[in-house]
Parts: structure tokens; C-alpha cells; sequence
């Protein structure tokens, strides 16, 4: 990269290597790298001269590098004003693309609030209101919410078992969109709570704190759905986030104890800290009922898949071929990269309860993300779904547009998903 003057402007000139390597991810990065120039520059305003194909790559990269989480500082960043508007130019083609690449980026920007925004404020109920502004702000959107009174009496025993110990109240947030369309009813399934101690299985001190991003499926389910209203994609999505803080108290769930999911069968809560696969058992059973018939579902759910896939690529599981590769094909157009890692009926023998149907947690420490997903599938049928396990890139990503913190991991996968399922069926 180099800085050169003309006429009183400044051009910083990039290098993005072979134009026949050019892909949609170098640009990504590219974008962010000449941002945060531009920024330290003190540029106010940036005009690419974009190569054919690359304008939504670009604005992506450029608005996520320019992201900031400093709303508790009461001095917020010393460096300049940051730059205030982005034109990208000689790709007039794109127009399209780049504005929803501007939609897409926005929403993954705002799911990285939700994900930066501390326990304390982001609570269940917070979520919930989020959900109802995003809802009140498109007719094609509508809410249901679920008060821990009515999880209770939907038979959610598995998520209401890990409620139960919170003085903060429980919600299952559902948004449902209707842009008509004539593909398949889509599933969207966020993992949301909102924070992991562990519960009375309590988890060490030392990183305790970065469980205030333990809703990051949920956010990013949350703001792909409003992305995709803004956008009005002609498809069909229920989007089912159940969001929880998962804490001990006199009022916990003990391992060992016994309770009934949704749809019938009993788990042995042998670990407390599993919480996010008895949370999600209700919610996928509650997607199942309403008519999805494509699901995926996004959540930090084991830190088993941080040593498989560090922070390059999600874990992902599926019990149907076509609707994976689908879902792989979303991923590697947006450069959130996705692995694919094996399910089997030998791992689904490892969730046989000694006392109950299912045990949530088994001694044996074998294969845990995959035992993760062994036990989510019992709650999903025979309806084509994916789980992606998010637990190594929601955070610590790395990649130079989002940095380590927050990266709203899947909030471009979920929208191009919808893109493409929608297109396929036209
Ligand atoms: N939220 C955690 C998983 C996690 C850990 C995400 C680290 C990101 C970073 C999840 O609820 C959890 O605690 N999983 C346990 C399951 C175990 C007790 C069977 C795990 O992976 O250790
Ligand atoms: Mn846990
Ligand atoms: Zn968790």
C-alpha cells in the first residue's frame, strides 16, 4: 500500500495481487486495510475505484473495519472523526450488490453491539425489545414472545430448566417474515444466553467474563432477520431465539436432575454448563412445529470446536446433504468459513441417559462437538438441518475487518443463505 498526492487529494493505492486471484475475501480485506489508513489519515471521506465485481466486497470491508464498541468510554477514541462517507466508484454494474453489502454490513455491525453490550444491559428482556423494534419497523415482520411462564407451559422443561435459577426473566424471541416467495420455510435458530457462569457445574474465573458472548447466534440471527426485512427478500423465515442467562443459585438445576423437553424426551442435566444444547432442544422442536422446513442453527455451543478449528472456520454438522452444501456455498461466499465434521451413530450412543432418555453432558470426554450436535439432532426430526458451531469465530476472528473482538459471525452468511434459497426456486 502507498500514499500519493494529486490535485490536492489524497490516493492511497492498494495492491490486491493477481487479478485472476482477486476474490471477494481479499477485497474484504483489502477495504480494511486502506480504511483504517484512511482513518488514521484523518480522510473523511473514501471513493474506490473498485475493479469489476469487488463494490460489495469493498463496502463491506470498509464498514466493518470502521467499527467501534466505545459507548462506556466517557472519553471515546482519541483518534480522528473516522470517515464519514464511502463511494465506490467504476462499478456501475453493482449497484445492487453494493447496497446490500451497505444493508448486510449494518446489520452485522449492530450484532456485534448486542454481542459488546455487557450482561448487565443485555439481558433477556433487552433482546426481546430489540426484537420488537426490529419487528415494528417492516410489515413483513411479525413478533411472538415467550415469558418463562409460557415456556413452562409450552413444556420447554429442557430450556426452563436452565432458566430457572436467574433472577433475570426468560424470553423465547420469535420473529417470523414473510416476503413471499416460493421456496422452502426457513428455520434461522440463534443460541442466546445472554450469560454462561456455567451454572452450578461453574466454570474458573479466568474467562468468565467473555461469556457475556454466549447470545452471539442469537444477535446474529436477530439482525440477519432485520437485514433480510430491510432488503425484502422474497423468502419465508421463522427465526427462533431463546435467550437466557444461565447462573446458580438456591433455585438451579443440579446435575442430575431429570427433565422433560418439548417433545417428550427426558434428559439427565448431568452438566450444568451444557446449557446451550437443552436451550436450543426446545427451540428446535419449537421451529420443527411451526412449519420450518429448512433449519440452521447458529451457537457458541462447545469450546471443543476452538482446538478442532481454532478461529478460521465454524464447525458444521448436518443430517442432510443438500441443504449442507447449501449452507457451505453461503459460507464461502462470504468468506465465514464453515468445516464440515462428522455425526455418528456411535456418538449418538454416548447421549443415552443412564436414568433418562438423554444425558446432556457424558463422562466420557469423546468428541464433544460432535456429541453436541448428536444431541440437537434428536430435537429436529427428519426435517433438513445444520447446526454451526460458532463457539471460535463469534469472537478472536481475527480477520483484519473485524478484528478479535465481535465479529457478529453470520449475519452475511444468513442473508445470502436467504438470497440464494430464495433465487433457486424462481
Ligand atoms: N458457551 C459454552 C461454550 C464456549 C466455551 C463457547 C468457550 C466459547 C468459548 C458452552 O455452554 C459450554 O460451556 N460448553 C461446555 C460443554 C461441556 C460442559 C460438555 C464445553 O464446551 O466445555
Ligand atoms: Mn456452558
Ligand atoms: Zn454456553
Amino acid at each position: 500500500m502507498a500514499v500519493a498526492h494529486e490535485n490536492g487529494r489524497r490516493v492511497i493505492v492498494a495492491g490486491l495481487g493477481k487479478r485472476e486471484e482477486l476474490d471477494p475475501e481479499k477485497a474484504r480485506v483489502a477495504a480494511a486495510v486502506v480504511a483504517s489508513r484512511a482513518k488514521e489519515l484523518g480522510s473523511s471521506s473514501l471513493s474506490w475505484d473498485a475493479p469489476e465485481g469487488t463494490g460489495g466486497a469493498l463496502v463491506e470491508g470498509t464498514l466493518l473495519a470502521l467499527y467501534r464498541f466505545d459507548r462506556f468510554k466517557s472519553d471515546p477514541d482519541e483518534s480522528p472523526a473516522g470517515v464519514a462517507s464511502l463511494e465506490i466508484a467504476g462499478d456501475h454494474a453493482d449497484e445492487a450488490a453494493v447496497s446490500a453489502a451497505r444493508v448486510t454490513a449494518e446489520a452485522q455491525n449492530r450484532a456485534r453491539d448486542l454481542q459488546n453490550l455487557p450482561s448487565n444491559v443485555a439481558t433477556p428482556i433487552f433482546l426481546a425489545d430489540r426484537a420488537a423494534e426490529i419487528a415494528d419497523a417492516h410489515e413483513s415482520l411479525e413478533l411472538e414472545l415467550l415469558d418463562g411462564e409460557a415456556i413452562a407451559a409450552r413444556g420447554m422443561g429442557a430450556f426452563a430448566c436452565v432458566a430457572q435459577g436467574s433472577y433475570a426473566e426468560p424470553r423465547l424471541i420469535v420473529l417470523r417474515y414473510d416476503g413471499g416467495g416460493g421456496g422452502p420455510h426457513l428455520g434461522f435458530v440463534g443460541k442466546a444466553v445472554t450469560f454462561d457462569t456455567g451454572g452450578i457445574s461453574i466454570k474458573p474465573a479466568g474467562k468468565m467474563h467473555e461469556m457475556k458472548f454466549d447470545m452471539s447466534g442469537g444477535a446474529a440471527v436477530l439482525e440477519s432477520v432485520a437485514a433480510i426485512a430491510e432488503l425484502g427478500l422474497p423468502v419465508r423465515i421463522t427465526a427462533v431465539v431463546p435467550a437466557t442467562e444461565n447462573m446458580p443459585s438456591g433455585r438451579s438445576v443440579k446435575p442430575g436432575d431429570i427433565v422433560t423437553a418439548m417433545n417428550g424426551k427426558t434428559i439427565e442435566v448431568n452438566n450444568t454448563d451444557a446449557e446451550g444444547r437443552l436451550v436450543l432442544a426446545d427451540a428446535l422442536s419449537y421451529a420443527v412445529e411451526q412449519g420450518a422446513e429448512r433449519i440452521v442453527d447458529l451457537a457458541t455451543l462447545t469450546g471443543a470446536i476452538i482446538v478442532a478449528l481454532g478461529s478460521t472456520y465454524a464447525g458444521v454438522f448436518s443430517n442432510d446433504d443438500e441443504w449442507c452444501a447449501e449452507v457451505e456455498a453461503a459460507m464461502n461466499g462470504t468468506g465465514e468459513l464453515g468445516w464440515r465434521l462428522p455425526l455418528h451413530p456411535e456418538f449418538l450412543e454416548l447421549t443415552k441417559g443412564q436414568y433418562a432418555d438423554l444425558t446432556n453432558a457424558s463422562a466420557e470426554r469423546k468428541a464433544m462437538s460432535s456429541y453436541a450436535a448428536e444431541f440437537l439432532r434428536q430435537f429436529v426430526g427428519e426435517v433438513p438441518w445444520v447446526h454451526l458451531d460458532i463457539a471460535g469465530t463469534a469472537w478472536g476472528l481475527g480477520r483484519p475487518y473485524v478484528g478479535k473482538g465481535a465479529s457478529g459471525f453470520g449475519v452475511r452468511l444468513l442473508v445470502e443463505l436467504a438470497r440464494s434459497s430464495s433465487t433457486r426456486w424462481e
